[in-house]
Parts: C-alpha cells; structure tokens; sequence
C-alpha cells in the first residue's frame, strides 16, 4: 500500500493511498514548489499529476496558468472550497495567470439554477467569496460559461474524442446533461491555452478528478493541437464533523458552510466527534486520540496557520493535558474569527465586483 506521509497521522491515510494507486496520481512532495502553504506541508494535500512542470515553469519563470470552476448553487460555499481557493491562492503568488469560470451552464444542467439566477448569485456571493478567501482580485480573470462560445466550440471538438464506453469508465454513469457539462469542463480547463499554449494546473478536491483525466485523454488524441495536459493538485476531504469521510450538505448538522453565524457554528463543533476518552480520569491517563478527532482535523485543514502552535496543540491534546472540551472551545473561538474576518473582507469584496476582469466576448 502505497504511504501517504501525513504528520498527524489521521485514520484516513490507507482510503488516500488506495485512491493514489486507483487512479494513478503521483504522491505530494511538499519540497516540489518553494514556500509551501500550510495545506500543502500537513499532508492534506496528498497527490497530483503532472506537478513537476508546473515547478520547472514557476523556477524558470515561464508562462503557466491556475484555474477553477465556481457552480453558483447555495449562497454559501462549503469548507472544502476554502482549500482549493487557498491553493489557487498559492499558484497565483507564484506568478500563475489565474481564471475563474462561473459553471452556470453545469448549474441550469446540474442544479436546475437558471443562467439568470446563476449570474446573480455568482455575483452577489460566489465571487466576491473567493476573493475575502484571499484571491487577488487584479490578477485574476474570469468569465461565464454560458458566454464562452470558444469553450462551447471546443466542447464539440472535444466530444467526438470520447466514447460512450469510455465516459461511463471515467465517470460511472453517462447521462446526457453530465456528457454536456463534462465536455465544457474539458473546454474550461483547456480555455487558457486557446491563445498560447502553457503548462496549467486545476486544483481540486479528488471528486473532481474524472474532469481532469477525461482533458488528458482529449489532449492525448488531439497531438496536432499541442496542448499542454492539464496538471493537478488535490486535497483530502473535509470530514464530516460526525467522522464521516467528507462533509456532505445532506447532513446539515455535522457540517460547516462559509458564511455561517456564531451560535450555530458553535453548536456543530459541540458536538463533534472528538478524541476525548469516556471520563476525564482516563483522558489525563491516556491522552486524546487525535488522530479520530474531528476538531482536530478542523484546526489543522482550517483555522491555525502556524506549524508550531498547531504542533503545540497536537502536544497538549495527545498527552491529555488538554480535554476535548477545550480543544472543542478553541476550534469555536477560533471559527468565530474566521467567519468574523470573512464577512467583513466579503462586503469589501461585494463592493469591488464591477472593477473584476471579465473576458469580454
Ligand atoms: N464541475 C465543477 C463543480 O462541480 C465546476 C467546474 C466547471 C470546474 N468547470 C471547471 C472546476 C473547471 C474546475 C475546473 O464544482
């Protein structure tokens, strides 16, 4: 079984490695890219194809680019969100040309979000989050899916370089509005490249994969074309904060949403699972179990920057001397600031929408 190195050691470690074998990523090295993010050095993000041209083009300073997909459902985003933004976030420093699509096709198809509602909400809420999450808004260029007509021309170009047989084995299913939004996908991750070819890299959370390699395989048949192959980078999930594997909007009560107001975040994390011991005697005895707890893992993917404070938590809460009522009321705290600061960079935000970079066609 293929080792993934995560200094915490969380429980989740042999899922991540058998999902590296299956779909065959190349492992994180956290010393491939200068001045890694903190995701990027506590082993959440744990793999990605084609990562070692992206550190040729960042230490040779040549042109490559970053990109994601905003689906403008909810008014609210999810925390796994906060992850790709920071590593878009991460490119975008290091010299990436940056876009931004609004998925408002993939919403109507998807979501039953109709375009009008979906450019609204991309708007108000959607991009503007992106930006209180840390994008520099100036260096970043986005555009609508539904006004994109050289994606939706590639999107043709590109459907007939796939079979049905082969899309079923990417994505497990193959109905018709899934092919649409697939093949815009294709169009999206490569839409950078349609002026000059470059080296790119999508971030993502490892659902999202099939996107990536159903583009490899469409630039694999198109050698004439020349496109660089899009690279990747994922992250781990977000646990639910009951232990499940991935927060999951169909259980409200275990799982954060961006914004969210003070009392009911408090509440969840109340409640998490924790790895505190059945009496307070035994967690002094024994010290938590941290690699099952959930709070844990929220401060390490989430809210402490700082590798020697998240170290020293690690100590206090393994060695017993922190219990899990007080790791529960740090974690809160510490979710009251970060909504606190998101809210206010987000109305910042709101204010500056008319001033973004939209690809104009
Ligand atoms: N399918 C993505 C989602 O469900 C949105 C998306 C559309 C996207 N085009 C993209 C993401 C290109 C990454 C790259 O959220």
């Amino acid at each position: 079984m293929t080792k993934i190195i995560d200094p915490y050691g969380s429980e989740l470690v042999s899922d991540y490695g058998k999902i590296v074998k299956d779909f065959g990523l190349e492992i994180f090295n956290k010393n491939i890219f200068p001045n890694p993010n903190a995701i990027m050095r506590r082993g959440v993000v744990f793999a990605g194809r084609d990562m070692q041209i992206i550190a040729k083009c960042i230490k040779e300073k040549k042109p490559f680019y970053a990109l994601t997909g905003i689906m403008p459902t909810n008014q609210e985003i999810h925390l796994g969100t906060k992850l790709v933004v920071e590593n878009l976030k991460f490119f975008q420093q290091l010299g990436a040309k940056t876009y931004i699509l609004v998925a408002d096709l993939e919403a109507q198809a998807a979501r039953g979000v109709s375009l009008e509602e979906g450019r609204k909400r991309a708007l108000n809420f959607h991009i503007p989050a992106y930006i209180a999450l840390g994008l520099d808004p100036k260096k970043t260029i986005f555009y609508f899916q539904s006004e994109n007509k050289e994606v939706m021309h590639f999107a043709y170009e590109a459907a007939k370089k796939i079979t049905l047989n082969e899309f079923k084995a990417i994505y497990g299913s193959a109905d018709p509005g899934r092919i649409m939004s697939a093949v815009t996908q294709v169009g999206d991750i490569l839409y950078p490249q349609f002026k000059e070819r470059m080296p790119g890299i999508i971030p993502v959370g490892i659902d999202q994969d099939p996107h990536i390699r159903l583009t490899r395989d469409v630039v694999s048949r198109m050698k004439s074309k020349k496109f660089f192959s899009p690279g990747s980078i994922y992250h781990k999930y977000t646990p639910s904060l009951d232990g499940s594997i991935k927060m999951s909007k169909s259980k409200p009560e275990s799982c954060i949403t961006i914004p969210e107001d003070e009392k009911s975040v408090k509440k969840k994390i109340m409640r998490a699972l924790s790895g505190g011991r059945t009496t307070l005697e035994e967690h002094r005895r024994l010290g938590a179990e941290v690699e099952k707890c959930m709070v844990f893992e929220l401060l390490k993917q989430h809210l402490v920057e700082d590798d020697k404070e998240l170290d020293k938590i690690y100590e206090e809460y393994k060695s017993g001397r922190m219990s899990a009522g007080e790791i529960k009321q740090l974690a809160s705290e510490k979710m009251m600031v970060f909504m606190k600061d998101f809210n206010k960079k987000l109305e910042k935000a709101k204010k500056q929408v008319d001033k973004l970079n939209f690809v104009e066609f």
